[in-house]
């Protein structure tokens, strides 16, 4: 039972992205711009099943991205044409029987929101036709054939048209099936629709839906792909440590030595911060502690150096499928002050982390003389993480 179909159109040649071929096969953000795509109607609750449409010669490496990205709703793939609606076309006659609505949306619109998507069903389901669309922010003008203003449009009733485009399927097939028959082509679905008499409701988009179609769109669609996923797939993370001053040790903390402090005790090099941030991170993938990973008893991490714990922690998180989004530590110790090698600290986490240094938050307090920290007996630190799937 396939009641809401999706049909994407990928099959372009993406020229003026210019890279030479189909631009949703470029990687952004970590996925291909088509992976991205495929997942939002996956996620999509209202979606049953889902016909992608790609190159003839793509059909192969577009199964293998569904494959990789668990695309469980992925009915079809199937070979394009040589305009869009030709594309779509092709999507549309391979649908299962019991589809009754059809939201079609461009592959090269990754951005696209699970709730943009239920809004356009929710519309169509009432109105029979349904895009998703924004108010135009811009003073829109026409021209004349001379390169001179022609007129002034009245902004207030001008949308920008995005996809999803969601239809009633007979009302979609019977569209695509005049367009065919006069020869008719549009640059959208609903020009189709439209063209048929029948009314199209517009639904409030979102202004980050864009399509990619330059170079200049890549870095946008960078950033705001990466603040989504982070959003849709956090964990966060605690860990504390604690270790006593021992004379005779060196001091290293957050991978910095301190020449002329007092060390602290421990099996490896017992850096209280690298160890805090450490547990962070393995509690939010939920892998453990460090004591399970790193048993003190084991010879091989007698007086390692903590940065390599973290590194090999840093695979650990990468190994289930994890990114660090962040983390931040505050050291409770009446000394040393730290706040001059606080960057060099950052840094080396950082470069063990494979993270930028603005990811990393190295923070110190005193113990304001209670208790044993207060006292200088230790040096305790609470650090906490943030990670997400990539
Ligand atoms: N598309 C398609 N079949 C075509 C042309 C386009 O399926 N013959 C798809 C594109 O892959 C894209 C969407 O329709 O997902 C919107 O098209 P557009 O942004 O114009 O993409 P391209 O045609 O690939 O880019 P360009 O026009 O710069 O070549
Ligand atoms: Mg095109």
């Amino acid at each position: 039972m396939s009641g809401t179909s999706a049909v994407i159109p990928a099959a372009g040649r993406g020229e003026r992205f210019g890279r030479g071929s189909n631009k949703v096969f470029a990687e952004v953000a970590g996925k291909p711009i088509l992976a991205h795509t495929l997942l939002a109607f996956e996620k999509c609750r209202m979606i049953d099943d889902i016909v992608l449409v790609v190159g003839k010669h793509e059909i192969i490496d577009a199964r293998k991205i569904a494959d990789t990205y668990g695309i469980s709703k992925l009915r079809a793939v199937v070979a394009g044409g040589n305009h869009r609606q030709d594309s779509v076309e092709n999507g549309l006659a391979v649908l299962d029987p019991s589809t009754h609505i059809v939201a079609v949306h461009d592959g090269a619109r990754p951005l696209v929101r699970p709730e943009t998507i239920v809004a356009t069903i929710r519309a169509a389901e009432e109105f029979e036709a349904a895009v998703a669309a924004v108010p135009v922010i811009d003073t829109i003008k026409s021209a004349d054939s001379d390169g001179f203003v022609a007129s002034t449009l009245d902004r207030s009733n001008l949308w920008s048209i995005q996809t999803p485009q969601t239809f009633d399927k007979n009302l979609l097939e019977s569209a695509y099936s005049e367009a065919r028959k006069t020869g008719f082509y549009a640059t959208d679905d609903a020009a189709l629709v439209e063209r048929l008499g029948h009314r199209v409701k517009l639904v409030m988009g979102c202004y980050d839906n864009i399509k990619i179609t330059t170079p200049l769109d890549q870095d946008f669609m960078e950033t705001r792909l990466n603040s989504m996923q982070i959003n849709s797939m956090l964990r966060t993370g605690f860990g504390y440590d604690i270790h006593r001053f021992e004379e005779g040790r060196k001091l290293v903390l957050g991978g910095v030595e301190f020449p002329g402090e007092v060390g602290l005790e421990g099996h490896s090099d017992a850096d209280v911060i690298l160890h805090a941030i450490a547990d962070a991170l393995l509690g939010a993938a939920v892998l453990g502690d460090i004591g399970r990973h790193f048993p003190n008893t084991d010879p091989k991490y007698r007086g390692i150096s903590s940065l390599v714990l973290l590194e090999h922690t840093a695979k650990l998180i990468a190994d289930a499928g994890w990114k660090v989004a962040n983390v931040d530590a505050t050291l409770v110790a009446e000394r040393p002050k730290i706040a001059d090698k606080a960057s060099e600290m950052q840094e080396k986490i950082a470069a063990s982390l494979g993270v930028a240094p603005d990811q990393v938050s190295i923070k110190a307090t005193t113990a304001e003389k209670l208790g044993d920290i207060g006292a200088g007996a230790g040096a305790a630190c609470y650090a906490v993480a943030a990670i997400f799937r990539s």
